[in-house]
């Protein structure tokens, strides 16, 4: 068993969810509603480390009306388990779950971090040999009452993500702009698959304008 999972992100007409340089500002304002409407609506939402490293989320619900009980659990796919002490997606607004893999286990516990860590809160889950089990990953999830899951990037995690058949919904916000760049992150990247053949099918069950902005909405086909 595993949750259901909502993979959302913003993208502008080329498919980049960040330039070369991480600039990552593609949403309006109206469109960053949406998205912590689909948080409030989840038990947990879930990045990989890059995007902690990039952007320093909070990935709490405050840019809609809400209370602290309304914010999901938040999950960090960090094998190495590098998360700093400072990133705010460890603070105590919201639980926190830091899902390393078994390589670099011991290394971790012997940290000083994982000892703050602890005391703040933030629980761990180890699994895989050196790069996070997320099949392992999300049952663990399920076992620990989450229901449905939002995926919330980047790049390299959405695509182990759907390569693992473990996306069911996939919204997301395509902006009126053009960026370029042969290195800028795209909405799916890591290894990719060789032929159109193995392409993850979808179909589109929701679109509409929202502001500048165009909201798509697409089942993953299996
Ligand atoms: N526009 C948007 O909606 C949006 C949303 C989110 C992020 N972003 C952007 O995306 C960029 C970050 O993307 P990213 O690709 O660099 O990083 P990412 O996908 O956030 O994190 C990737 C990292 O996760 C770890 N990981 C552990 N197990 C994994 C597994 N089984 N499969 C895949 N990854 C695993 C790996 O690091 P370890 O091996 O060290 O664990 C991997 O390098 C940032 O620029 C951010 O701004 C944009």
């Amino acid at each position: 068993m595993r949750p259901y999972v909502i993979l959302n992100a913003a993208m502008t007409l080329d498919g980049k969810i960040a330039t070369a340089t991480g600039s990552s500002n593609i949403s309006g304002e109206e469109d960053l509603k949406r998205v912590h409407e689909i948080r409030k609506d989840c038990d947990a939402i879930m990045v990989g480390i890059g995007t902690v490293m990039a952007d320093d989320p909070r990935l709490t619900v405050h840019k809609i009306d809400a209370n602290p009980d309304d914010n999901p659990v938040r999950v960090v796919v960090d094998s190495k388990c590098r998360t700093p002490l400072a990133a705010r997606i460890t603070n105590k607004d919201a639980k926190t779950i830091i899902a390393g893999a078994n390589e670099y286990k011991y290394d971790f516990k012997v940290s000083d971090r994982y000892e703050t860590f602890k005391k703040r809160g933030v629980k761990f889950f180890f699994s895989g040999d050196k790069r996070v089990d997320l099949v392992a990953l999300m049952s663990y999830l399920h076992e620990e009452g989450i229901e449905k899951l939002m995926l919330e990037g980047g790049a390299t995690l959405n695509f182990s993500m759907i390569k693992a058949g473990l996306i069911d919904e996939i919204r997301i916000c395509v902006a009126p702009m053009v960026v370029g760049g042969a290195n800028a992150k795209t909405f799916f990247d890591g290894e990719g698959f060789d032929t159109m053949d193995e392409a993850v099918r979808l179909e589109l069950v929701d679109s509409y304008p929202l502001g500048k902005d165009l909201i798509l909405t697409y089942k993953v086909l299996r």
